[in-house]
């Protein structure tokens, strides 16, 4: 099977150019002006639209235990809704229960996405226990081409782990080259405001922002940057909300540490606004870490655009509204923390960044499919278009107009974070490895195409 994709703009993180782009079996194997088709391929005609690798969501939760119930999209669900919003890979997390072998928790992970996922995916491993063999198990995880783990500095009692913890996963990444991802919250400070809070029967959603203040980010990600520092190794912090959180990763590179951090299309767009909506709408909106006052937002931007911030992911954690928010209905504490947005990262920051002046278009890509590729081991098989690259490709029309709703996303959950947001940009075709799976609206792709993204580790020093 070969496909040549014509009079299409090629847009990579470091150019944009007119080029075709011919694809044989699962890999690109020329780009060029001049690159014909042979007899028999594919012809796509992308006149008028921007050829971009495809997206990859470094941040996602799919098939999730979490306060009490589950992420309501499993491997299927979720894969299809990214792909109609242009993702073509997503790095989920597989979580080590306590007192158990990481081993374990990889297996029941890979059985939720194999025969299920539609895109490829990736894992990192979720540490919550490092007694016994737990940095030999971090070693054994990245040959198995989990190259990063992701640690909590937050939710004491359930996923939290003390420093000591931090410093040694850190440290033992200096010998394995995998990454460590904090979730950056002072869990222990957090407890006790909540406590409080509920105490004075504060309970409606707007609370779980207003215990969760942005100091109290600032300081772990402090923390966290300080602790690999002395590890000598790199540190991602992931779902960055604020500029207090912000001003922290920026010191840290001014001074050359290698720190580096995501945000997500959720702290750009929303605020804490959102969570003070009427009645128990503000459910919607609880997650960790919280929205924040719109003034943080411009913060987050710039850090975008000076690559102080280097990747968008979602951290797609959806419940329905009806049957699983409800759960906190009378206590904030209780609403399952997390939010939906796989389908629409390339959407908002599209339409809300290059659209609206605020990034480049070759920015775009590097923040939603370069950059995640180079960070998490997967560069250049993903995250660009080259020979020799996977032929994961979106055929991006920047003259779509559509409109987020719940009723016509893909995502299975009842609400949509972006209800009624107008965007004008849309995945038109989507390819992975060689195969459309989305033309024009429709899903050709088939649940279990999916394969696993074996990453690599870096060793040492990173570049
Ligand atoms: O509220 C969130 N973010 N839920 C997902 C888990 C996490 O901390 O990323
Ligand atoms: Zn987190
Ligand atoms: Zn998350």
């Amino acid at each position: 099977m070969s496909i040549l994709i014509k009079n299409g703009t090629v847009v990579t993180a470091k150019e944009t150019k007119r080029a075709n782009v011919f694809i044989e079996g699962e890999r690109i194997t020329a780009v060029g002006p001049a690159v014909s088709a042979p007899a028999g391929a594919t012809v796509i005609d992308a006149t008028g639209t921007y050829v971009i690798p495809g997206g990859i969501d470094a941040h996602t939760h799919l098939d999730m235990p979490f306060g009490g119930t589950m992420s309501s999209d499993d491997f299927e669900t979720g894969t299809r809704a990214a792909a109609f919003g242009g993702t073509t890979s997503i790095v989920d997390f597989a979580i080590q229960a306590r007192g158990t072998k990481m081993r374990e928790a990889l297996d029941v992970w890979m059985a939720k996405a194999q025969g299920r996922a539609t895109i490829d995916y990736g894992l990192h491993m979720i540490v919550t226990d490092l007694a016994g063999a737990g940095l030999e198990d971090m070693d054994e995880m990245v040959r198995e081409g989990v190259a990063s783990f992701k640690l909590f500095m937050a939710y004491p009692n359930v996923l939290m782990v003390d420093d000591g913890t931090i410093f040694k996963a850190l440290s033992q990444t200096a010998k394995n080259g995998a990454l460590i991802c904090m979730h950056a919250e002072n869990g222990s400070v957090i407890d006790v405001i909540v406590a409080r809070a509920v105490a004075e029967g504060k309970k409606a959603p707007i609370y779980h922002a207003l215990t969760r203040p942005p100091r109290a980010e600032a300081e772990a990600v402090h923390r966290a940057i300080a602790m690999a520092e002395i590890a000598g190794v790199p540190v991602y912090i992931v779902h960055l909300s604020s500029e207090d959180a912000l001003n922290e990763v920026r010191e840290a590179r001014d001074r050359g540490l290698p720190a580096f951090a995501e945000t997500c299309p959720q702290y750009l767009l929303l605020s804490i606004d959102d969570l003070a909506r009427p009645g128990f709408e503000g459910a919607k909106y609880v997650f960790t870490p919280p929205l924040r006052p719109k003034e943080h937002q411009p913060k987050l931007w710039d850090g975008l655009k000076t690559d102080n911030l280097q990747v968008v992911s979602t951290d797609h954690c959806p419940f329905c509204f009806e049957d699983q928010k409800i759960l906190g209905k009378d206590d904030f504490t209780k609403i399952p923390n997390g939010g939906p947005g796989i389908e629409n990262r390339l959407h908002l920051i599209y339409h809300h960044g290059v659209n609206a002046g605020k990034i480049s278009l070759n920015r775009f890509v590097e923040i939603t499919s370069t950059t995640p590729a180079r960070i998490f081991g997967m560069y250049p098989r993903k995250g660009e278009i080259a020979p020799g690259s996977d032929a994961d490709i979106v055929i991006w029309d920047p003259e779509a107009v559509h409109t987020l709703s719940a009723k016509t996303h893909h995502m299975r959950v009842d609400y949509s974070m972006f209800e009624g947001f107008e965007i004008k940009g849309n995945a038109r075709t989507v390819i992975s490895r060689g195969e459309v799976i989305v033309d024009k609206g429709q899903f050709f792709g088939k649940s279990g195409r999916g394969q696993y993204i074996k990453r690599a580790a870096r060793g040492g020093a990173w570049k």
